[in-house]
């Protein structure tokens, strides 16, 4: 018998799961186990180690075992894209699923759910934000990046300035994207104090200033205009040195976990049936984690 058909109380057990390579720093399950509790389903959440030359077997044997659906974490948002039947919109814009749906006929659809996570975490952190004046100057061109451009542009923002330390990556991005918008442009690594003074909003989609990690090069932030807001993807540490000189500056700034949290919303909904929440509770448990 498939293991999603183990009964428990006459109900079937609901499944899903994040997977990755490796997968063991994934808070992922911290947060749907968390729901899964709080809202009394009978569900399960579960970390999966997947290597590269075995997400192809994997995927059936997820369909086979019954899961509903899990979420996708580094290496395999890319290939995960090539492997579904299905995609949503952001999905098919920002050509990468982090989560994926398994229908009742066994089908795949492929969704984006990190410009959702990254767009909501800034209107709930700065709820005056205003994207038709929104000049955005995004710090990176990887898969984070990618997303939260998408987001920006659903928003019909005004500008959208894309730097990254390895220039054909920004490029790429940007001729990907002209498609869906004409507000983008790239801007040579570390040249980015002309426009600094026309920047309203900086994200950092790098890895740079993560525990471990060199930090980023803040001395544009003293440039940005009054009222602008500074937002930072990473998370460990949560006030991150890009943070702390922003605050200094009297910048508006707003933390990488919001997104984590609201990205893990539309998949524990598709899954498991309810719309869960974003708490204070729930925050502080991930980051006591
Ligand atoms: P993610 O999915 O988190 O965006 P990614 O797709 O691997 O991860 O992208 C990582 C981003 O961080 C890239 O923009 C990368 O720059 P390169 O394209 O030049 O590699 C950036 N990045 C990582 N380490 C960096 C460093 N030490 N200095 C500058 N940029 C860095």
């Amino acid at each position: 018998m498939a293991e999603s058909e183990q009964r428990t109380d006459g109900d079937t057990v609901l499944r899903a799961g994040v997977i990755g390579w490796p997968i063991e720093h994934s808070k992922s399950p911290i947060i749907h186990g968390y729901w899964l509790e709080r809202y009394g389903v009978n569900g399960r959440y579960d970390k999966i180690a997947v290597s590269p030359d075995q997400l192809d077997t994997s995927i059936t044997d997820f369909i086979a075992q019954g899961y509903r659906g899990w979420n996708v974490t580094l290496p395999h948002k890319e290939t995960m894209f090539g492997l579904v039947s299905d995609l949503d919109p952001a999905a098919q814009r920002i050509r990468a699923v982090n989560t994926v749906v398994v229908g009742q006929d066994g089908a795949l659809t492929g969704m984006n759910t990190d410009g959702y996570g990254f767009i909501t975490n800034l209107m709930q952190s700065i709820p005056a934000w205003q994207p038709q004046t929104c000049q955005a100057l995004i710090i990176g061109a990887g898969g984070a990046a990618r997303a939260a451009i998408d987001a920006l542009i659903q928003q019909n923002v005004k500008k959208i300035w894309v730097t990254n330390r390895t220039a054909e990556k920004a490029d790429a991005l940007v001729q990907d994207f002209a498609q869906y918008a004409s507000c983008l442009s790239t801007v040579a690594w570390g040249k980015t104090a002309d426009i600094a003074a026309q920047t309203t909003l900086l994200v950092n989609t790098t890895s740079l200033g993560m525990v471990g990690q060199p930090a980023l090069n803040v001395e544009d932030v003293q440039f940005l205009p009054e009222g602008a807001i500074v937002y930072d993807l990473v998370y460990a540490p949560l006030q991150t040195e890009l943070l702390q000189t922003a605050r200094a500056c009297g910048l508006q700034t707003v933390t990488g976990i919001g997104m984590l949290l609201h990205q893990a919303v539309p998949g524990f909904s598709a899954w498991f049936g309810q719309k869960p929440e974003v708490t204070e509770d729930l925050l502080q448990k991930l980051l006591s984690s």
